[in-house]
């Protein structure tokens, strides 16, 4: 699938929740994933791909665990502990990192591939990655939560990437 990046409107829409967790769902999960390894991310959120629906594939791909996706829809944040600061990157951001100012631990209820309700709980970049991906669903962007000075830079690169490419 292909990675929509700003200023794509779709990226800023409300994403709906989902109420059916069918074969149509299920295969979108399967190329989010796919998608996700492709981009060698962490996270993807359905928005990303131009679904504007609330749905998150995640797999932090650590050399000690290897793959271990984790699927996460309509998921709620249901408690949070701590605070943390990550320089984050977006997929729908090319070339672009902020520190941002997170919860250290969340826990989240949500509802699995096979439609099975599922609590999980996470901390640090597993934390970062989970809140990142919700704010996809509030039409929240890395760029937009940066300093002004920071997007105004990332404007001026974006602008001179375009032109290298044309
Ligand atoms: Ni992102």
């Amino acid at each position: 699938m292909h990675i929509l990046t700003y200023p794509d409107p779709v990226l800023y829409r409300q994403a709906s929740p989902v109420d059916r967790i069918g074969p149509a769902e299920r295969k979108l999960c399967d190329q989010m994933l796919e998608t996700l390894y492709q981009a060698r991310g962490v996270g993807l959120a359905a928005p990303q791909v131009g679904v504007s629906v609330r749905i998150a594939v995640i797999d932090l791909n650590t050399p000690e665990i290897g793959r271990d996706p984790l699927v996460l829809i309509n998921p709620v944040i249901t408690r949070r502990e701590g605070e943390i600061l990550w320089d984050e990157g977006c997929l729908s951001c090319p070339g672009f990192r902020t520190e941002m100012k997170r919860s250290g631990e969340v826990w989240v209820r949500a509802r699995n591939q096979e439609g099975r309700e599922i609590e999980i709980s996470g901390r640090n970049l597993l934390a970062v990655v989970i809140q990142h991906e919700l704010d996809h669903f509030e039409g929240k962007l890395l760029v937009d939560q940066a300093g002004r000075l920071r997007k105004s830079l990332y404007l001026r690169k974006l602008k001179k990437m375009q032109r290298e490419k044309s």
